[in-house]
């Protein structure tokens, strides 16, 4: 079997991003499951807001990066912060900026196993926005995985370093990695 490529990402720009914390986690539990992974921070990538006249001057390097990227992996590991209920204008300006296609060229999303993370100090974790992430990925041809974590409270859940300190939740989102590297497996046999 070959082994699966995966690239983890968190829609935050914030520099203690707990939803980058969070995803570095799912990441290292990925590795250890025999994946290559690759963790991009969106704030390297220095992107634009979208726009149809900027893409017609040349893509910009980082939106062609995170595309080349995308394009390469078998599956993603995603965390997307809760924005008023729904998902961060971040995650939805770099989605769509990897989402643009050439022609012969092999989309960004299409046929991508996907594994949802979400991380936020409130009760609810950030679930309501999960909903939405799934649904605008779903849309464009991704294999979003049905099970998904949700981690409310998380600034209780990190030691200092940004490791999970929480065994119960560490065993939550190992265990989603782990399914994601496994179906990743299968689909790039
Ligand atoms: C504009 C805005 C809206 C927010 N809306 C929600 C929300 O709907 N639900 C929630 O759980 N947290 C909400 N939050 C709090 C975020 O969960 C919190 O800022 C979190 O740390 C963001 O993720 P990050 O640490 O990865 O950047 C909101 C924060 C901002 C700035």
């Amino acid at each position: 079997m070959t082994v699966p490529k995966i690239i983890a990402l968190a829609g935050s720009l914030r520099k203690n991003s707990f939803n980058q914390k969070l995803i570095n986690e799912a990441a290292r539990f990925a590795l250890e499951s025999g994946a290559e992974v690759e963790v991009i921070k969106l704030a390297d990538l220095d992107l634009p807001i979208f726009d149809e006249d900027i893409e017609a001057q040349g893509t910009p390097v980082g939106a062609q990066l995170l595309k080349d990227k995308l394009r390469a992996a078998d599956g993603i590991l995603l965390a997307s912060p809760e924005y008023n209920g729904s998902i961060t204008a971040v995650l939805k300006n770099a989605i769509d900026w990897a989402s643009r296609t050439e022609q012969g060229a092999v989309p960004a999303f299409r046929n991508k196993v996907t594994a949802l993370y979400a991380a936020s100090p409130g009760g609810l974790g950030g679930l309501r926005g999960l909903n939405h992430v799934r649904d605008i990925l779903s849309g464009i041809g991704s294999l979003v995985l049905a099970d998904q974590l949700a981690v409310p409270a998380i600034h209780t859940v990190l030691d200092e370093s940004g490791k999970i300190s929480d065994p119960v939740t560490a065993d939550k989102v190992a265990s989603l990695a782990q399914q994601l590297v496994s179906v990743a497996s299968k689909l790039n046999k």
